[in-house]
């Protein structure tokens, strides 16, 4: 299998908080990795922007430096790359360095500002933006999460950008939706017939999604303090897993239609009881800090680890749970879909157990692959003995001389140019994500809940355990 790379059409790229964090370790090389293979070329321009001063040369070295460490080569590509980058110093929230991003610009070009800034420049810069004519009414603006801490925040966002941006202008990344496995989740259900007619209350008994990851907030302590596991990854990420696993087959794979559909799924959660939740913290353990040591907060009451179950309630899903569970300082980096088929009604083997239903996997990462668990005959004589056996697809190996899964940040960069908002939050969505999630955090701040200390390099506290336990079944091992 031979993947195209399709050319797009020549653009500005403007991107704001050019030398911060996300932009060395993700957006840059992102944007180099879709040069090398030739989807633009020479008639593109990327305009770094920050507050501090720097020379062209000097700046070129800046990102220079970031593809290097990113695996870059040092050659010919590379020069060529750096010879499209431009860099203006400018003040976002003030008159400095506008004059000059508005001759910078070009005409004949797709005009994309990417905002890799904290969101209380999100309204400023869109403003100077729209009132200095730099942007044209095809222009986009990109901006990065946290969007909004609450509803009414992320409201404010929304109406910030709205004053200055037509909604189909604006992209809200949520990087998940940018991955090749979350994307593959809606060719197997939308493009295959096998599946489909077994998604549903009816056929699942329950499906887990789990986001494990084995680092700490060490280092990024200050700001996840603020947030939290479910500010940080259930509202957004674990949600748009949740979106595309439980929602309708959309008319059509256009932005909007899908987006609706998502839209519709998150306005169906039911409100999720306070015991329907486990929430843990990793504990301090011999010369190894805790969270509380990373947050700088020795009586920070934010979780690192959250377990919930989730009900959709609708046809297609009542008596059907989702169980979210998402947590820093875990055994592993696991993420994955996986989908309880309920178990065969009869059994018609004597002396046999009946099995487990069967199990669907879908793993984002790492090894991005699908896995059937399915029950077969124990090969060889004695009788009719069952045993399990597994349908495993990685798809690196299914794959091989296709090219290589993207780093999220280069499709949905490509995705922006190109001028596709399938893969983007809407407004209403982010808005009805944050809806469902605010009133479950004031009910943790408003009766002063801790949450459960749990251990470094396991699977997280007890609490979670037992919220499985209760219901009769089982985690997914992590690890
Ligand atoms: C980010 C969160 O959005 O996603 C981080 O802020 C988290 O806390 C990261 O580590 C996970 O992304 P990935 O792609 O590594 O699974």
């Amino acid at each position: 299998m031979v993947s195209r790379v399709i050319p797009v059409n020549s653009f500005d790229l403007v991107l704001f908080g050019a030398t911060g964090d996300l932009a060395r370790r993700k957006i840059w090389p992102g944007l180099y990795h879709r040069f090398v293979a030739g989807q633009f070329d020479q008639s593109s321009q990327i305009l770094g922007v920050s507050r501090s001063e720097h020379a062209r040369a000097e700046f070129q070295d800046i990102v220079r430096q970031s593809l290097l460490e990113a695996g870059a080569g040092d050659d010919a590509t590379l020069t060529g790359f750096l010879d499209l980058v431009d860099y203006i110093s400018l003040d976002a929230a003030g008159d400095r360095g506008w004059e000059a991003l508005t001759a910078a610009v070009r005409d004949d070009a797709v005009r994309a500002f990417y905002l890799s800034v904290a969101p209380r420049f999100f309204g400023p810069i869109a403003r100077r933006l729209k009132d200095r004519g730099i942007a044209t009414p095809d222009s986009r603006i990109v901006v990065e999460k946290p969007f909004g801490h609450d509803l009414a925040s992320a409201k404010e966002l929304n109406a910030e950008l709205r004053a200055c941006f037509q909604e189909h202008q604006i992209y809200r990344i949520d990087h998940y939706l940018g991955k090749e496995t979350v994307q593959n989740l809606m060719a197997l259900r939308f493009a295959n017939s096998l599946f489909e007619p077994l998604w549903n209350a009816s056929h699942i008994d329950h499906v887990q999604i789990t986001v494990s990851e084995s680092l700490s907030v060490d280092g990024r302590g200050e700001y996840y303090d603020q947030s939290g596991a479910m500010r940080d990854m259930v509202q957004n990420h674990l949600m748009q897993l949740l979106c595309l696993t439980a929602m309708e087959p959309p008319s059509k794979f256009t932005p909007n239609a899908v987006r609706d559909e998502k839209v519709k799924v998150i306005e169906a959660l039911e409100p999720v009881p306070m015991s329907d939740i486990a929430r843990g913290q990793y504990r301090k353990s011999g010369d190894q800090a805790g969270y509380l040591e990373h947050a700088g907060n020795p009586d920070s009451a934010t979780e690192s680890f959250i377990a919930m179950k989730v009900n959709v309630a609708n046809w297609r899903w009542a008596g059907t749970p989702f169980y979210l569970r998402t947590g820093k300082c875990l055994r592993e980096r696991l993420s994955e879909i996986a989908v309880f088929f309920r178990a065969p009604p009869h059994m018609i083997f004597p002396g046999t157990e009946t099995p487990q239903g069967n199990v669907l996997v879908i793993r984002l990462q790492p090894d991005e692959g699908m896995t059937l668990h399915t029950t077969i005959k124990d090969p060889g004589p004695g009788g009719m003995r069952l045993t399990e056996a597994s349908l495993d697809m990685t798809f690196a190996d299914s794959l091989k001389g296709s090219e290589q899964p993207q780093d999220a940040y280069e499709r949905l960069i490509m995705d922006v140019i190109r001028g596709d908002q399938t893969l983007f939050m809407r407004g209403d969505e982010v808005e009805a994500a944050w809806a469902w999630a605010d009133p479950i955090i004031e009910g943790w701040s408003e009766r002063r809940l801790k949450p459960q200390p749990y251990d470094v390099g396991g699977s997280g506290p007890e609490d979670a355990l037992l919220l499985m336990h209760r219901d009769e079944r089982r985690w997914r091992p992590i690890g």
